[in-house]
């Protein structure tokens, strides 16, 4: 097999007397969809917030391509070139499409020759064209994000992903809040990200989805992994009772 692109190590954290995550190892290697199962409160967003730098663990190590990025902050992490989708999706509402790719990475031009201010044309057709690579059709791009459907912005979000070469994707939830055409959509998304070899872990409550898109499955409980399974090989009974510690 290829070299992981990101490695888990032992990883484990605790809020006040709340063990959120504990002694968690994953491994994530190029083109592959692996889903992160549980129920709510498992510790699933806890554990991949530890892989995009909001949280550092309390023990374990995290490493992406052989190096350690434990303790890195969140920019330095998506510099790196994972990207990292939250359940509260993290677009900026009240600014367009164009805006919203550039997200703490905007392009700047010069007013009158001197006064710096953002240059909203030209993010905007980076922004036509990334959209257009993807097959995602957004026709006012100059509207707010918060006017686009959830399956639009959930898009542009994959899009960012997509432009700034993100080597892993994380995706927290994608489809939960999504109509039936959007899903599908997503899932489209996935399927291209991962033909592009693109590891991507995929945070589902949902098992369809989840039986879908990926290739491996871990379900955590109570914050610790209940199991690991290759999708070929398990079935939705078997998910279930792992992921209510019965197994
Ligand atoms: N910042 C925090 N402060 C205190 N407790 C937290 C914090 N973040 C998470 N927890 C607790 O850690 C546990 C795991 O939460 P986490 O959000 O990782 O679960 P989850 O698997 O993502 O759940 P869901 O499916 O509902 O999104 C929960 O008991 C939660 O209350
Ligand atoms: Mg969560």
């Amino acid at each position: 097999m290829s070299q992981a692109l990101l490695s888990v190590r032992n990883v484990s954290k605790s809020f006040g007397g709340t063990q959120a995550s504990r002694d968690v190892s994953l491994d994530l290697f190029p083109g592959e969809v692996l889903a992160l199962a549980g129920d709510n409160g498992a510790g699933k967003s806890t554990l991949i917030k530890m892989i995009s730098g909001v949280y550092t663990p309390d023990n374990g190590e995290v490493s992406y391509l052989g190096q350690a990025i434990t303790g890195k902050n969140p920019q330095e992490v998506r510099d790196l070139g994972i990207e990292t989708i939250y359940q509260d999706l993290a677009l900026a509402d009240n600014l367009d499409v164009g805006v919203n790719l550039f997200l703490g990475r905007e392009k700047m031009t010069k007013m009158f020759g001197f006064l710096p201010v953002l240059d909203r044309k030209l993010m905007r057709e980076e922004a036509k064209r990334a959209l257009k690579d993807l097959g995602i059709v957004v026709n006012d791009l100059t509207i707010p994000v918060s006017y686009l459907s959830g399956g639009q912005r959930q898009a542009i979000a994959i899009s960012r992903a997509v432009y700034w070469n993100a080597k892993v994707l994380i995706m927290d939830e994608p489809t939960a809040a999504l109509g039936v055409p959007e899903q599908r959509e997503v899932k489209e998304l996935i399927h291209r990200l991962k033909g592009q070899g693109v590891g991507i872990i995929f945070i589902s409550h949902n098992l369809t989805d989840i039986f879908d898109v990926s290739d491996r499955i871990l379900v955590l409980e109570r914050g610790r992994v209940a199991g690991e399974r290759l999708i070929s090989e398990t079935n939705d009974d078997e998910v279930v009772k792992l992921m209510m510690g019965a197994a």
